[in-house]
């Protein structure tokens, strides 16, 4: 069993296996209201995507003071552990047996440069997580366009896929609906739309287009959702 919780974007608190785990948990910052990082006390462990700061956001904090092991791209991890953060490196393809369960690091067809002030270092490549707690499959895509590799997904028997819809920085709506057709998850969450106004989406749209592929489960910040 497993329980899902959504903080807005890309950011997830995913409970279960025993483990408190953030995904991309870009809580400050963001222009409608969310949990604040000092909400968060005990996490165990933060799944970072790539460098973009919609995704990095308060890991560094959160990481800080809960002791979090960060998981993320070896070049990220190098990023954060000059910052005193503990980190895990993957790298794409690569799966691991953490405490709570298994991670395999999916492709990204997207950037993963971190900007701080005007400099820009690099962040390795995006990537995207399938966790396997307890034998149920949550896929968070991270930021990407549509790749035919998520048709290897359809193998895993993904419970969930949590789907970038925004367009403009990754698949719109139309992108992400052949993307559940691809992964044939058994739910679809549409993510990473309207937080700003150049990635504003309809994620009713995105259910019409998924139809009877999926059930499309529409989350606002703080929506939880069980999984078993
Ligand atoms: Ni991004
Ligand atoms: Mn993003």
């Amino acid at each position: 069993m497993m329980k899902l919780r959504y903080l807005g974007h890309s950011a997830f608190e995913l409970k279960g296996g025993g483990a408190v785990i953030l995904t991309d948990p870009f809580l400050s910052g963001g222009p409608e209201s969310r949990l604040s990082a000092e909400s968060f006390e005990e996490v165990d462990f933060i799944f970072v995507t790539h460098g973009h700061s919609d995704h990095i956001g308060d890991t560094e904090k959160i990481a800080l003071r809960t002791g979090a092991i960060v998981v993320a791209n070896f070049e990220l991890c190098h990023y954060f552990g000059k910052k005193g953060l503990t980190c895990h490196p993957m790298h794409i393809g690569g799966s691991f047996e953490f405490p709570f369960g298994r991670v395999k690091m999916t492709p990204a067809l997207h950037g993963s440069d971190i900007m701080e002030g005007d400099t820009i270092i690099p962040g390795g490549n995006p990537c995207g997580f399938l966790f396997d707690i307890g034998g149920v499959k949550v896929y968070h895509a991270g930021d990407t366009g549509l790749t035919m590799d998520m048709q290897l997904l359809a193998e895993e028997g993904v419970k969930a896929a949590l789907l970038p819809i925004g367009g403009n920085f990754v698949m719109d709506v139309k992108d992400a609906a052949r993307a559940v057709n691809f992964i044939r998850p058994e739910i679809a969450v549409p993510i990473h739309y309207d937080t700003f106004p150049v990635i504003k989406a309809d994620p009713g749209e995105f259910a019409r287009l998924v139809g009877s592929a999926a059930e499309v489960r529409i989350m606002k910040t703080g929506d939880e959702m069980e999984l078993s």
